[in-house]
């Protein structure tokens, strides 16, 4: 708790928290995001961002899965502002330490990415546009489609990890809970079940997974697979701090491609809202025109993804671009 909310009830921080962002968008709308916002204040933004992400990719591959969940962590909890990378200080409770934030990765990268264009263009190109060019160039490195990304986002100057909740559904919420958050931001049934194939890259630690194996299995699991999982997560209460995991897709762990979909039709869904997709009516048909059709689920993947990165993005008074991407600017 820091020296802010000392003096203010948490409740009517988040009140004023929350008012001051829908202020913002009254005043500044929509649609201040454009293509190549960067073109003159910093003409090689871009270009370095992705030679930045490559580099990262070839020294640790992980990097590009980060920066998909990155994206999703960010611009999910509204609007997009690079409030996720904020670390604890005063006035400033962490989103990385909300529960749904367990597993996220590599921020110490974002610091090389934004190092190298401090260098080029000093306080210039914002955190937020960080998160969603890595992301877009990260997709691309991990066989996923290209997207066209407008820029122009400012950095928040506060973050609440209580609001985390609010906004990021949990591994066990109903898909109708789970549907209604992405309808909230204009992402439609299709569209979600084609985020959510994201899920084909990267790991899932055991403590988000043992609730399906112990005490009993999950009866949508198929037997082998639960085994499987059983052997990789052998506690039914494990460690937070041990590093235990599987892999979403054993198949192909760093493609971002539509064998998850497959996955799920085999009963081989690793969260149980990945499973859910399969299961739930609303959803099942859009699964199985992905598993059949990796072209489709690229097209769907792209253009919620892009809905995603414009989720209201923070364009006018108090925001920044900030120096550090963990530290707001000091005054
Ligand atoms: C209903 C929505 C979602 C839920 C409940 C959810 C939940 C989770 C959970 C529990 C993990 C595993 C964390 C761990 O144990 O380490 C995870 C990983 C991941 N999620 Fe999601 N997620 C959702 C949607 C999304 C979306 C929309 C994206 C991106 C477009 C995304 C991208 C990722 C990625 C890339 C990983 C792997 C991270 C890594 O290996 O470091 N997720 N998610
Ligand atoms: C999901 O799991 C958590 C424990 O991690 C539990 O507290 C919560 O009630 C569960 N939610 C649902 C909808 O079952």
């Amino acid at each position: 708790m820091g020296a802010t909310s000392i003096h203010l009830p948490r409740r009517l921080a988040l009140i004023i928290y929350v008012v001051s962002l829908l202020s913002t968008q009254f005043l500044t709308g929509h649609g201040e995001l454009q293509l190549n916002y960067y073109y003159e204040s910093c003409p090689n933004a871009e270009e370095i961002i992705k030679q930045e992400v490559q580099k990262l990719y070839d020294k640790h591959g992980n990097t590009a899965v980060s920066w998909i969940r990155n994206l999703f962590h960010d611009c999910m909890v509204n609007p997009c502002d690079a409030s996720i990378l904020l670390v604890n200080a005063i006035g400033i409770e962490s989103e990385q330490k909300s529960r749904r934030s367990f597993g996220m990765r590599n921020f110490k990268y974002i610091g090389t990415i934004k190092k190298a264009l401090e260098k080029e263009c000093p306080s210039t190109v914002s955190c937020a546009d960080i998160i969603a060019l890595s992301a877009r160039d990260g997709i691309v490195l991990l066989g996923g489609p290209r997207i066209e990304m407008k820029t122009g986002r400012r950095d928040a100057r506060a973050s609440y990890a209580g609001v985390v909740d609010d906004f990021i559904p949990d591994r066990n919420d109903s898909m109708s809970l789970v549907l209604a958050r992405f309808q909230s931001i204009g992402i439609d049934v299709e569209g979600t079940v084609g985020l959510l194939g994201a899920h084909s890259v990267g790991r899932v630690h055991c403590i988000n997974l043992v609730d399906r194996l112990y005490p009993t299995v999950d009866p949508t699991l198929d037997p082998d697979y639960a085994e499987y999982l059983k052997r990789r997560c052998p506690e039914p209460e494990p460690d937070l701090n041990a590093v235990e995991y599987a892999r979403f897709d054993q198949e192909t762990p760093m493609a971002l491609d539509n064998m998850y979909y497959k996955n799920l039709l085999a009963h081989k869904g690793l969260l149980q809202v990945d499973q859910e997709l399969a299961s739930d009516p609303t959803t099942y048909p859009f699964v199985e025109k992905m598993a059949s059709d990796n072209g489709y689920f690229q097209e769907q993947f792209a253009r919620a993804l892009l809905l995603l990165s414009e989720n209201n993005p923070l364009t006018g008074a108090d925001s920044e671009i900030r120096k550090d991407c963990r530290y707001v600017n000091a005054d």
